[in-house]
């Protein structure tokens, strides 16, 4: 599928390296790379103008040719330096047998959660992989699109964040049966996130294979552990996804993103990732000064694309007296809010680029 928009980009100089990856491999890059966590969704008209199209969220993210234009759509609306494949952590659930539904208003709802030993042990070993086909398509389509023109990010949830879901059963304020479950029977926590790290591992290596440039670990709800208990029961199984991938493509960028976590930092960048993303709570100095030789990703707070353009540029000049000539991925702390004004993100990346 090649879009009318994709016939007016500006073609690569010879030798040109893309600087999202240059940046994400620790060196710095001729001109700051951004891209926005969400930058294909609700903010965009042409996202909703397609996301109308499927009553049902779970069919959208089955369509390869739509997942393929709502990825390309903020490389060539917005100017980001790079393309987040179009799908949700999710997708893994009704493959390892639950029913998930998205919900208008409410968000993911699963009608069959695990909560007990029992039922982490009655859970079939599937072959995962298999049943997410439709996203290796949404990959191909998606590359033959955007031609080269811009690196294209996989994804797969934390494994603590995944079983969030599959434990609460949809979205919770306190992750109370998930931590319940993990305080009264660690063994059987174990467990699932076992389980859940390997088919995530499994998952990652499969969307390289097809040829996605880098990818991002996104453990949204770590934060809601004290660091000890992170340690223990959540940091172990991230590892093994980690490593799992890094084992076979030692040189993908893999990028580690979890929200309202500045308590955690310290044991994120233990993680061993390329690339650790900083919510927008974290002062981006001491980020730098107490890990000097690790690159950051972020963090500026979402709710700025809500002033204008020029307060944002000056938030970005302010941002790049701290970053100064280290390599850095520019992004959002969160995902861009749907209320966002399109020109607003544009202005955002604009900023970065030196173009506002
Ligand atoms: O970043 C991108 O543009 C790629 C697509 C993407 C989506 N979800 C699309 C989506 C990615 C990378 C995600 C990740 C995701 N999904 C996370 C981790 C990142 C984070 O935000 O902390 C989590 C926790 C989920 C789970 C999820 N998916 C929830 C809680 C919800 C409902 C809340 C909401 O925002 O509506 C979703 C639905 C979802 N995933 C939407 C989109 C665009 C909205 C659905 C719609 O358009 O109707």
């Amino acid at each position: 599928m090649t879009s009318s928009l994709s016939q007016s980009r500006p073609s690569r100089a010879e030798g040109f390296v893309h600087p999202f990856l240059e940046a994400a491999q620790g060196r710095a890059p001729a001109r700051p790379p951004v891209w926005i966590m969400r930058q294909a969704g609700r903010y965009l008209p042409d996202y909703r103008r397609v996301r109308k199209l499927f009553p049902s969220f779970l069919d959208f993210c089955r369509s390869p040719e739509h997942v393929a234009e709502v990825t390309v759509q903020p490389v060539d609306q917005i100017g980001v330096d790079a393309a987040i494949l179009f799908s949700d952590i999710l997708v893994l659930l009704p493959p390892m047998g639950l029913h998930l539904e998205f919900v208008e208003g409410e968000g993911p709802v699963v009608r069959n959660p695990v909560r007990d030993a029992a039922a982490i042990d009655a859970m079939p070993d599937r072959d995962v992989n298999a049943e997410l086909n439709y996203v290796f398509r949404g990959i191909q389509m998606t590359l033959h699109d955007l031609a080269g023109y811009v690196p294209l990010i996989g994804f797969a949830g934390g494994p603590f964040t995944v079983a969030s879901y599959m434990v609460e059963g949809g979205s919770s304020k306190e992750l109370a049966k998930l931590k319940g479950l993990m305080f009264s029977n660690p063994n059987a926590y174990h467990r699932l996130l076992e389980k859940l790290s390997a088919i995530t591992g499994a998952y990652l290596c499969e969307q390289i294979r097809q040829g996605v440039h880098a990818v991002t670990i996104m453990d949204s709800w770590a934060g809601y552990l004290s660091p000890k208990d992170y340690r223990e029961f959540v940091q172990p199984h991230t590892r093994s996804v980690i490593a799992y991938v890094k084992a076979q493509f030692p040189n993908v960028p893999v990028v580690h993103y979890a929200n309202g976590a500045p308590t955690l930092l310290d044991d994120f960048v233990k993680l061993g990732v390329d690339v650790v993303g900083l919510d927008w709570r974290v002062e981006l100095s001491r980020a730098f000064k107490a890990h000097p030789g690790q690159v950051f990703q972020g963090n500026l707070d979402p709710c700025y694309l809500f002033s204008s353009p020029e307060k944002i540029a000056a938030k970005v000049g302010e941002m790049k007296t701290e970053i100064g000539n280290r390599p850095h991925i520019w992004n959002l702390g969160h995902g861009i809010l749907p209320e966002t004004p399109v020109e607003n993100a544009r202005a955002f990346v604009q900023a970065v680029h030196g173009e506002l």
